[in-house]
């Protein structure tokens, strides 16, 4: 029996319990004894704690411990031999509570435990901490002169280049200068960072919000100094991360040093206000990107530089200058990256990281090259096609970009732009269309799985993987039912568990590509098993009978996958071509964006419902980049002044128009077994410079610094 699963429709199999409220989050989970933390947060951004009064707190009504510097246990923070690679690659990890340093405003200085939340809440809040602050770096223009190269990798490029870029640049008749500037933007996912930990004698288990569970579980081993098979990390659901649970959180640490001061099992939820501090951003980003083009547009020059904000005690750098060197077709090219030390937190990788920056320069500074040249922005792109990668001189294994520029601006009605910037008025409102093209790179990690078919004839499959959205308890089961040959609704996959078998992170747009390609393996490997058995013992009834014939009540094979040659043969990215339409009312600033368009290609399309749900979540969080979102700090403090909801805007429901996401078919033999790229960063790519495009044509003006308010366009 074949059942064909993969590129359906198909409904989320977690649908039902995320609606019934019965799919369980970190901070759903309670145990007998359950105890409640309140962490207690520095309010200075650098110095010493010079004194740490517990006495009042230590007093208060259902204190069970108070923890800090003065009295918490050494941790050995033992060092790893190769740091995971969701972590900076240089400086040292935030360590809790073992020293009276302070190193940023937000930094995790106590822990009170309590029996409920209330009194661990209250009692949070007697602490009384005395300070000699010191002179702290909480202002990015200031500190810039500190700049430095961040350790280079080859996923995370500092320095690119060929050709002689400057030269090439100085003799082109046709030249582009522009800077643009993003503030910091915080993930704001709807469910808290959250810990329940709790120890049995020396073995330690997390219930925990986190992209990966193995890692984790690694991390807080090597925190601690234990064996990481002493400790088990379950996180069945992620309500959100977008980047921000990929690496441990001090918090984590926390919880669980709680748990063992404690003696009792300990619940650490992050106060909306402390996810501000507690976890990262994406980083401060200043970008100036020059353009040297011929008389028709076509490029000579390219150049990048880039600097964005790091902590002092980490080197967080992104790849914000990849994309830029491989998405047009340059024969000079010259990139700077560089990272200014603050005192923050680290930043970490926020949906796209890197790459939705380096493209909004690039994207933004390409419009207004078209604009030079006087071509069409999309006929200024296929001007510069890139038939092959240019960085990496290597054919893409499959590039499908002039399908999406062809079916994003037929769908889209691109040919009714207004050919001049701010020519076109409707009522008291000017209209302007923008354009850009998004990427994102295709990679996989390896990774395993395990399928097991049970007597009654249904499978269960499994892997250690995360789910925090975009649909990987869906979409691997659809993987499973059609490799088994079961109906999807006889199939269960579970993830989020460091006993199952190994995932890797679950992050880079990846967990189709890696994890997809396990479970594929696993499943045909059982499917093998049984056949040999004996028949082609397809179906649930046919399955059933050759267990039962055999006296079995289970029968498992396990799978795995892992990266092949492909990556150093081919070019692998993801592309797409994003639209949109903006109406501005120049008398009172303010924006309204009646239309966003999508058209992407990326390899098979498992489930074009949850692609397209992907998508257009995805490029909501480009609008928020575009208009709306921005960390605001007091330079006096280092402290995040608009840390809630309330005052860190994200687009709600009446800032997000028509929005639509189209699929170019695309088929590649080369990236992974399962033919698919990563559909989940690449919507958020590419939307921020199609709206200040159309900031642009509408007005005639280029605004240089996210997010576009209302206030820089009465300017
Ligand atoms: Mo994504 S920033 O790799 O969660």
């Amino acid at each position: 029996m074949s059942v064909a699963a993969i590129g359906q429709p198909v409904s989320r199999v977690d649908g039902p319990d995320k609606v019934r409220g019965t799919a369980r989050y970190a901070a759903d989970f309670t145990l007998p004894g359950l105890a409640h933390a309140a962490v207690v947060q520095a309010t200075i951004p650098q110095g010493r704690i010079t004194a740490l009064d517990d006495s009042l707190a230590r007093s208060a009504a259902g204190v069970i411990a108070v923890i800090s510097h003065v009295n918490a246990p050494r941790l050995p923070y033992r060092p790893f031999q190769d740091r995971p690679l969701v972590d900076p690659q240089s400086g040292d990890q935030l360590r809790v509570f073992q020293a009276d340093r302070v190193l940023f405003n937000g930094q995790p200085i106590a822990v009170v435990v309590a029996e409920t939340l209330e009194q661990a809440t209250l009692a949070a809040t007697l602490l009384r901490v005395t300070y000699t602050p010191e002179r702290a770096i909480t202002q990015f223009d200031e500190a810039r002169d500190l700049l430095k190269p961040p350790p280079a990798s080859a996923s995370k490029p500092t320095d690119l280049g060929w050709g002689d870029a400057d030269a090439a640049f100085a003799v082109q008749p046709l030249r582009t200068d522009s800077s643009v500037r993003q503030p910091n933007e915080f993930h704001a996912a709807m469910e808290p960072h959250a810990t329940v930990a709790a120890w049995d004698g020396d073995r330690l288990t997390l219930y925990d919000k986190t992209q990966w569970v193995d890692n984790d579980r690694d991390e807080i081993a090597h925190v601690f100094g234990i064996p990481p098979e002493h400790i088990r990390v379950i996180s069945p659901f992620v309500g959100g991360a977008f980047g921000s649970a990929l690496r441990t959180w001090p918090h984590v640490t926390v919880a669980a040093l709680a748990a063992r001061v404690a003696g009792r099992p300990v619940k650490l939820v992050l106060t909306r206000r402390e996810l501000f501090s507690a976890v990262g951003y994406r980083p401060l980003t200043v970008q100036r990107v020059r353009l040297g083009a011929d008389r028709e547009g076509r490029l000579a020059a390219l150049i990048q530089e880039a600097s964005a904000q790091t902590s002092i005690y980490e080197d967080y750098s992104e790849s914000v200058v990849d994309a830029p060197a491989m998405l047009y077709a340059t024969a000079n090219m010259r990139s700077a990256y560089r990272v200014v030390p603050m005192n923050v937190n680290s930043p970490c990788p926020m949906r796209a990281p890197g790459t939705a920056t380096g493209v909004l320069a690039l994207e933004t500074a390409m419009d207004e090259l078209a604009e030079a040249a006087g071509v069409d922005p999309i006929e200024l792109r296929l001007r510069n096609y890139a038939e092959t990668d240019p960085h990496k001189n290597l054919p893409f294994s499959s590039k499908s970009l002039r399908q999406c520029y062809a079916l994003g601006a037929e769908a889209f009605g691109w040919t009714n732009r207004p050919p001049k910037p701010a020519s076109r008025q409707e009522g008291s409102q000017l209209v302007g269309y923008g354009m850009a093209t998004a990427v994102y790179h295709t990679n996989r990690a390896a990774a395993s799985a395990r399928a097991t078919m049970l007597a009654d004839g249904t499978a269960l499959v499994q892997s250690a993987a995360s789910d925090m959205g975009p649909g990987t308890y869906t979409a691997m089961t659809q993987v499973a039912a059609e490799t088994l040959g079961l109906p999807v609704a006889a199939v269960r996959f579970e993830l989020g568990d460091s006993e199952l078998p190994k995932a890797p992170v679950h992050g880079g747009s990846m967990t189709m590509a890696s994890v997809g390609s396990a479970v594929q393996a696993a499943c045909l490997a059982l499917r093998d098993k049984c056949r040999s058995l004996g028949g082609n013992a397809e179906g649930i009834e046919g399955y059933r009978a050759l267990l039962g014939r055999h006296g079995l009540d289970r029968l498992s094979a396990d799978g795995q996958a892992a990266p092949g040659d492909e990556a150093r043969r081919f070019s692998m990215y993801a592309f797409g071509a994003v639209f949109a339409e903006l109406r501005i009312d120049p008398e009172l600033g303010t924006l309204r964006l009646p239309r966003l368009l999508g058209a992407y290609a990326a390899g098979r399309i498992v489930n074009p419902t949850i692609a397209h749900s992907q998508c257009i979540g995805g490029m909501v969080g480009g609008i928020g980049m575009a208009l709306t979102e921005q960390g605001m700090w007091d330079p006096r403090f280092g402290r995040v002044m608009n840390a809630s909801l309330a005052d860190y805007l994200v687009p709600v429901n009446a800032d997000v128009p028509k929005l639509d996401a189209l699929f170019v078919e695309e088929q590649d033999p080369h990236v992974n077994p399962l033919g698919v790229k990563g559909l989940a960063e690449i919507a958020l790519v590419g939307v921020a410079p199609a709206i200040l495009n159309a900031v642009y044509n509408a007005t005639g003006r280029r605004i240089r610094e996210l997010p576009v308010t209302p206030d820089k366009l009465l300017l």
